[in-house]
């Protein structure tokens, strides 16, 4: 069983990672969810978490809102793949549940404090600011964390926002720069897994067979996904990154990965936010990360569809 914090920026592929969570209660105990601005300002990645929980029929969830903006730089949003609500796709009532009170950041750090040592895993999906702010701001977490388990950056597959950089790393680099830093145990989900989760026609008809609202509405939210990546990148399928952290916690062995030294670039303008995986080993500098590489994608999807079948 593990306790996690799921910081994100919803966004459907978010939204489809939470509900993988709150699906495997078995595995996985979701301590409380922090949204951080990312795909959409924060006043609407708060919003649609509690979305989000309702549709998960969890209401008595904590949402806490943290960061509305990188540590340094002005905020790089992406309506241009999630639609203007960031949540496009289904039509979802708008929430019920209040926020939680106090900033995601303070309630990172106090879960921390409060909880043993070594047994909480953070699963940061969007930009790395509220991870980095509570390091700041308390450096003591760093040997509390059990795992940090993040979707970002690229090695092979390179950027999806710029030439050289994935999103959640480009809007935020000076904060991944100090959560590579951290010393903490990491475990990267970069494009290079998530652009093998591509949601086929098949798979997207699989979570509409289930039936339910929560597979209705996560066949919406990837059909939304696949009109927009169908015009950009002409796949099969439109890749759905963000839930492999969770299957990662579920069902490590469908993956694969390298640990490796990854830093990351926050100087040039060029390539801005560039994750260096010293993938080949041709440094010396010494390995931080876990680096994941490849995906059992259909084992993913058979693993997401079943579990998403029990909300
Ligand atoms: C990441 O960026 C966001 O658009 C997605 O939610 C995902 O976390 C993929 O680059
Ligand atoms: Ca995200």
């Amino acid at each position: 069983m593990r306790k996690i914090i799921i910081d994100t920026d919803p966004g459907q592929d978010d939204a489809v990672a939470i509900l993988l969570a709150f699906a495997s209660p078995e595995d996985i105990e979701v301590l409380g969810i922090t949204a951080v601005a990312g795909n959409v300002p924060l006043p609407l990645t708060s919003k649609n978490a509690r979305i989000v929980c309702e549709l998960a029929g969890r209401p008595d969830a904590r949402v806490f809102a943290g960061c509305d903006a990188p540590l340094s730089r002005k905020l790089v949003t992406a309506e241009h793949v999630h639609g203007k609500t960031g949540l496009d796709g289904p039509s979802l009532p708008d929430p019920t549940m209040s926020l939680a009170e106090g900033h995601a950041v303070d309630f990172i750090i106090d879960t921390l404090r409060t909880e043993p040592a070594g047994t909480v895993t953070l699963c940061p999906l969007g930009p790395l600011t509220n991870i980095a702010t509570a390091l700041q701001k308390a450096p003591d977490i760093a040997g509390l964390i059990q795992e940090i388990v993040l979707m970002g950056g690229a090695y092979f597959e390179v950027g999806n926002i710029t030439p050289t950089a994935e999103f959640n790393i480009y809007v935020d680099p000076e904060a991944a720069d100090i959560v590579m830093k951290s010393g903490v145990k990491l475990t990267i989900v970069p494009l290079d897994v998530t652009h093998k989760a591509l949601v086929t026609k098949a798979r997207n008809d699989a979570f509409r067979a289930l039936g339910t609202p929560v597979g209705v509405a996560v066949a919406q939210m990837t059909d939304f996904f696949e009109r927009f990546d169908k015009e950009k990148y002409g796949s099969e399928g439109a890749p759905l990154h963000d839930p492999c952290v969770i299957a990662y916690l579920l069902q490590p062995d469908l993956f694969t990965g390298r640990f490796v030294n990854v830093e990351i670039e926050t100087q040039s303008p060029l390539t801005l936010g560039m994750t260096v995986a010293d993938w080949w080993g041709v440094t010396s500098r010494p390995r931080n990360a876990t680096f994941l590489g490849d995906l059992d994608a259909q084992g993913f999807f058979d693993l997401l569809t079943s579990r998403l079948g029990r909300l």
